[in-house]
């Protein structure tokens, strides 16, 4: 178990490549477990590798505890790590494989038969250890990958999207073990996923990024109540953040967003007066969960009305989609209320919720939330439909 701090690493694969990691500051605390996200391409293995050294960093340091680990071979770093793309030994049994990494650090035969049984327990393997990996499917193979990285403690575990290759249930029961897992062992993580619910459920903290740069980091929650910008925003959360383009007006004296193409208008007081941001183009973020159903007709001038387009029921909630404008909304609602296609619904949502994005820059421009509370929550914050 260890530290992991990560200062200002730099990784180009070649001179005249664009760097593929820039600037990379991230660190985590003895046995947390950190989530690292991002769109394919964006660095994320690149990121890995170099932990596990694999890659030389170009520029930065990488340090385990206190100690400077960029230059050290992989073996000396005391990590294990499960690729993405797992590798097998193919003339070995699935026992073997999982065996040969103890069996190098010279464990006894009876420790390595308890640890054998152990991870073939946790990982659900127990029945396949006398086969070969040819003889498995790919999710079978992908979990012995696993069950060797498991087998050892390690100071860091790096898991690279190891749960990709398995169908939806297996994946399910198996993110709860990995949680489990890691509520027990308590060691250091970095675990990479594209999975929204990965991403939310697993980590301490998660590493959103793009292009070779952090975004943010931060808390699960902080990442989905607070996004830097609007591609943390738009990546985190299933179904995604609704974003509607508004422009900033000034009105009475107060800023004022505004929506109004013909088709529907609405008006949104922000209780802020920095001068300069008139005419500026917005972008209101809101997510499907924090719309509701507003009683009968509503609190007119916190309400909106709009016509339901679809309906997707999932079960547990139904997702009703409404267009505002050009833009479509989705609302997430419990199955008992969820409204019919062609109803016309009265909408409320949480003033204090509301997240402003630049439009040009993706910025965040301060959440309504952060402002004073202005009496009855009318002159804060309304949605005016017409
Ligand atoms: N060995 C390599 N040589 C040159 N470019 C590479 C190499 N490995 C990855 N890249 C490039 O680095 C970028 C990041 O790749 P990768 O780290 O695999 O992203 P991710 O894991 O997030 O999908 C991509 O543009 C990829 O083409
Ligand atoms: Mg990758």
């Amino acid at each position: 178990m260890a530290t992991l701090e990560l200062r200002n690493v730099n990784k180009t694969y070649g001179a005249g490549l664009p760097d593929t990691l820039k600037n990379i500051e991230l660190s985590i605390k003895e046995g947390e477990f950190l989530i690292l996200v991002g769109p394919s391409g964006c660095g994320k293995s690149t990121l890995m590798n170099c932990i596990a050294g694999l890659e030389t960093i170009t520029g930065g340091a990488i340090m385990i505890g206190d100690q400077d680990v960029s230059g050290m071979s992989p073996k000396d770093r005391d990590i294990a790590m499960v690729f993405q793309s797992y590798a097998l030994y193919p003339t070995m049994s699935v026992r073997e494989n999982i065996e040969f990494g103890l069996k190098i650090r010279k464990m006894p035969q009876a420790d390595i038969d308890a640890e054998v049984a152990r991870v073939a327990k946790l990982l659900q393997i127990e029945h396949l250890l006398n086969r070969k990996p040819g003889q498995l499917s790919g999710g079978q193979q992908q979990r012995v990958a696993m069950g060797r990285a498991l087998a050892r403690r390690p100071k860091i575990y790096l898991f690279d999207e190891p749960l990709s290759n398995l169908d939806a249930k297996l994946r399910v029961e198996m993110r709860t073990e990995m949680k489990l897992m890691h509520q027990r062992l308590k060691t250091t993580t970095v675990y990479v996923t594209h999975d929204q619910i990965e991403a939310m459920t697993l980590g301490d903290k998660v590493a959103v990024m793009k292009d070779g740069i952090i975004q943010q980091f931060g808390t699960p929650k902080e990442i989905y109540n607070d996004p830097a910008n609007l591609f943390v925003a738009s990546f985190i959360g299933s179904p995604p953040m609704n974003f509607v383009p508004m422009r900033l007006k000034r009105q009475n004296g107060d800023l004022v967003a505004v929506l109004d193409s013909g088709q529907a208008r609405c008006e949104l007081a922000l209780g802020m007066n920095d001068a300069g941001l008139e005419d500026r183009d917005v972008i209101l973020g809101l997510r499907p969960e924090q719309i509701v159903l507003a009683a009968g007709e509503g609190n007119g001038s916190s309400s909106i009305r709009a016509e339901v387009q679809v309906t997707e029921p999932t079960g547990p909630d139904t997702l009703v989609f409404v267009q505002l404008n050009d833009t479509k909304v989705c609302c997430r609602l419990a199955p008992d209320v969820a409204p019919q296609v062609g109803e016309t619904l009265t909408l409320q949502f949480d003033p204090a919720k509301v997240l402003l994005f630049d439009a040009k820059t993706g910025e965040r421009l301060g959440a309504v939330a952060s402002l004073p509370a202005q009496g009855h929550a009318d002159n804060v914050t309304q949605f005016k439909g017409r």
